[in-house]
């Protein structure tokens, strides 16, 4: 088995060179962690030809190593990447995938530079442009589009990844006594989470909504369309990191899209734009795709993702109150 380390590039261009990945005479000049995530390991790879980016999923979270993981998880991804690659509007707004091993779980993509994801704008007063609302709508409209099945099927199940986020969104942050002081993330964030912990209607119409989470659906999602999945590159937004991807309901991609948009206060014009813009917005289920909003906004204020967020505990009391509406109305 061969371990990624980005303290090891001797290793690595060894590696490298028996996959035939790069030529016999390259020389690896530098090897760096290619920017913020938790799940797995992401390096940059630079050489006196080129740069790529290397990507590893192993048996466990990479941040947290405590909790597991599906091992194989970067195979799936590779299988989302290679599926839309060749479809317009799509392929280009991802990277290329350079270069698969199956045996060792590692993923080459092709390098977007060096670039911000959209977790800035959970920074008091950045807000996201009309124009990128645009982008984004429209990369879903594609996705979702393109990809669709008469019939929910099992390509890309997925479902090891699905049960992970499952645990992570509908149920997790909604136990009482789940070992996570939220005092920690802020002060008096445990005494008001613990009034939603206590909500016998919320939990039980999350719970649905966790049901329809987990079932099979029509359409490819990303899976994870949130601020730390779109990059800020030269060549505009590109999407990233669909390891999460599945075929399921077209709410939950929405659904994750809009919550994070309130979770960064961004302006409710902005919010309107994605229903005029989402094609067959009007098919939607209203109260899955609320339920999602809602469900999303509250995991990422109570549950173990936490975001970057500058909100008080009083804007968080408003988020939750609002999150908490849309789930039970
Ligand atoms: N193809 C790429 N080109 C340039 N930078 C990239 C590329 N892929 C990843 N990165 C950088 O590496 C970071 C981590 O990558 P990625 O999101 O795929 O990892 P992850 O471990 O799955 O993250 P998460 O914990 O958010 O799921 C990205 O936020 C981005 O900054
Ligand atoms: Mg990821």
């Amino acid at each position: 088995m061969f371990i990624l380390h980005a303290s090891e590039p001797d290793n690595l261009a060894h590696y490298l060179k028996k996959n035939d990945w790069t030529s016999k005479d390259a020389t690896l000049l530098s090897l760096t962690k290619a920017g913020e995530g938790n799940m797995n390991c992401v390096l940059r790879v630079t050489t006196n030809t080129d740069s790529f980016i290397i990507k590893q999923s192993r048996g466990y979270v990479e941040k947290y190593p405590e909790i597991k993981a599906p091992e194989n998880r970067v195979l799936t991804e590779a299988e989302f990447y290679t599926k839309i690659s060749t479809a317009p509007n799509l392929g280009d707004r991802m990277p290329k995938i350079l270069g698969l091993d199956p045996t060792n779980n590692i993923m080459l993509l092709e390098d977007l530079g060096h670039a911000n994801d959209f977790n800035l704008i959970y920074k008091l007063d950045q807000s996201i442009s009309n124009d990128d609302i645009t982008v984004l709508v429209h990369y879903l409209n594609e996705l979702h589009q393109r990809f669709s099945k008469l019939e929910a099927n099992d390509e890309l199940a997925n479902l090891e990844m699905r049960k992970l986020n499952y645990e992570h969104i509908f149920h997790y942050p909604f136990l009482e006594d789940n070992g996570f002081d939220l005092d920690t993330i802020q002060e008096g964030l445990q005494a008001l989470a613990t009034l939603y912990k206590n909500d016998a209607i919320l939990k039980e119409k999350v719970e649905w909504l966790g049901t329809h989470y987990m079932a099979n659906g029509h359409y490819l999602l990303h899976g994870d369309y949130y601020p730390g999945s779109w990059l800020q590159t030269a060549d505009g937004i590109k999407i990233i990191d669909p390891e999460f991807c599945y075929y399921g309901l077209r709410e939950f991609d929405l659904g994750v899209f809009i919550a994070h948009l309130h979770l960064s206060n961004q302006n409710p014009s902005i919010i309107d734009k994605i229903a005029t813009e989402y094609n067959n917005y009007h098919e939607l289920n209203p109260a899955i795709l609320n339920g999602f909003i809602g469900v999303e906004i509250m995991r990422r204020l109570i549950g173990l993702a936490q975001l970057p967020l500058q909100s008080d505990l009083k804007d968080k009391q408003k988020l939750l109150a609002f999150a908490y509406q849309l789930i039970t109305n």
